[in-house]
């Protein structure tokens, strides 16, 4: 993969590229989109990284469907270049995270309540970046604090990659499509839509002029009182800094992130409040 990827570079093509960790869906494919129509060749590696599992159980159960996803990804396009590394090309036998420090990015909300997980996103981001040597990546704002660590990572790195967002891709009643939705079962699938419905509640209690503390407030009773959720944190936080926010300020943009169980599956989601 290196080294056809310096032979493009070498041939002055642009190089895309999405990172995913395979069970591709429609939220997967929109990256993929947007870097066909932005680039000359487009990179899609499927890898389920061990490190950023902080749950064996998670890590043990993700899905894999690689057929599948080389199918769904000739069905778009011929030219995309699957990487499909293995463990031992990418960890070399040293199955580890690095540390890193994101300014306390890292610190908050999936960082709190999966200790590990953005060392093990970033290592594994780092490498997949040194061997494809993309001028852009793609990255979804379903994971909204994965993108800002990995945009200051690439500040870091200095090695001028572009961090190209791309929106979150719903299914019709709401729900952010996730390879983990697969795992649902159809009663915790059915409930499932109550996250966006409560991240629409927060906008709206914002628009109101409602302060953070009284929209948390409000969402924390609305998954007290249903019988099949489990909140694990909703918060508000300010897109840059993501710390959380105590009022809305003036220029500043907000958004509302949570976690949630349904039965043993944690999902998340997030949306802009203003
Ligand atoms: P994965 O969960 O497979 O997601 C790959 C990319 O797809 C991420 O950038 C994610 O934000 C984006 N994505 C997932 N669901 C989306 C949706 N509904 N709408 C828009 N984008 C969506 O995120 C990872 O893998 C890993 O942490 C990875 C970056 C590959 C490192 O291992």
């Amino acid at each position: 993969m290196h080294d056809h990827a310096t032979a493009l570079r070498r041939q002055g093509q642009s190089i895309g590229f999405v990172p995913t960790m395979g069970a591709l869906h429609q939220g997967h494919l929109s990256l993929v989109q947007h870097s066909l129509r932005d680039n000359d060749a487009t990179v899609v590696s499927i890898f389920v990284n061990p490190t950023q599992f902080d749950n064996p159980d998670d890590l043990a159960k993700y899905p894999r469907f690689v057929e599948k996803d080389l199918h769904a990804l000739e069905q778009l396009d011929k030219n995309i270049i699957v990487y499909l590394p293995l463990a031992e090309d990418i960890y070399q036998g040293r199955v580890e995270a690095d540390h890193y420090d994101f300014g306390g990015l890292e610190k908050v909300m999936e960082g709190a309540f999966r200790p590990g997980h953005f060392d093990g996103v970033a290592t594994i981001v780092r490498k997949l970046f040194d061997i494809v040597q993309p001028h852009r990546a793609y990255f979804g704002e379903k994971d909204f604090q994965q993108l800002r660590i990995i945009q200051t990572l690439a500040q870091q790195l200095k090695d001028s990659i572009e961090i190209v967002p791309v929106e979150i891709y719903r299914e019709n009643d709401g729900l952010a499509m996730s390879s983990r939705n697969l795992r649902l079962t159809p009663e915790h699938r059915g409930a499932a839509p109550f996250l966006y419905e409560s991240l629409q509640k927060a906008r709206e209690m914002a628009r109101e002029g409602l302060p953070p503390a009284a929209i948390k407030e409000a969402i924390r009773s609305m998954y007290d009182q249903h019988p099949l959720l489990d909140l694990e944190y909703f918060e508000i936080a300010d897109e840059e800094n993501l710390q959380p926010a105590t009022a809305f300020e003036p220029g500043k943009k907000y958004r509302g992130f949570l976690a949630v169980y349904a039965g043993d599956i944690r999902l998340i989601d997030n949306m802009a409040l203003n």
